[in-house]
């Protein structure tokens, strides 16, 4: 049977083939998420980004997924996050061998995909502006108010 090993907490835990790595943390009191985010996650269904591990050692892991580097960098229309390959989200994460993780990765800022976003946002939120502004004349006409 595959051994994790929480490295930062140094706990070492027989799993069956297949395990998924959040329930497995949990199970044995290693919470993955930080801050809020221990009340706030989407509970494991890969969409929130926030049960991040750092797999130290990886051959016993499952391989990375579009999806899971979406829900990594983020959704905000504000920025972006930047993770190494090797850093993982704990519920997406089958355990096929032994694996070494660490909780808590380091957290750095995509400065590309952030400025792409906020110019992007500035954008709607202009020409959304500037249509709503047209909406509210028309509207205005039409009753004659204007
Ligand atoms: S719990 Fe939300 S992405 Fe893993």
């Amino acid at each position: 049977m595959p051994v994790v090993h929480f490295v930062n907490e140094d706990k070492r835990i027989e799993v069956e083939e297949g395990a998924n790595l959040r329930k497995v943390a949990l199970a044995q009191g290693v919470n993955p998420y930080t801050g809020i985010n221990k009340l706030f996650n989407c509970r494991g269904n890969g969409l929130c980004g926030t049960c991040r591990v750092e797999v130290v050692d990886g051959k016993g892991a499952s391989s990375r997924t579009k999806s899971e580097e979406n829900a990594l960098r983020g959704y905000m229309p504000f920025y972006a996050r930047k993770w190494d390959k090797n850093v993982r989200l704990s519920c997406r994460v089958e355990v096929k061998d032994d694996i070494q993780v660490k909780t808590y990765p380091e957290v750095t800022i995509d400065m590309e995909e952030t400025k792409l976003r906020l110019a992007t946002f500035a954008a709607i939120v202009v020409f959304g502006g500037g249509l709503l502004f047209i909406i509210a004349l028309i509207v205005l006409d039409m009753l004659k108010i204007l």
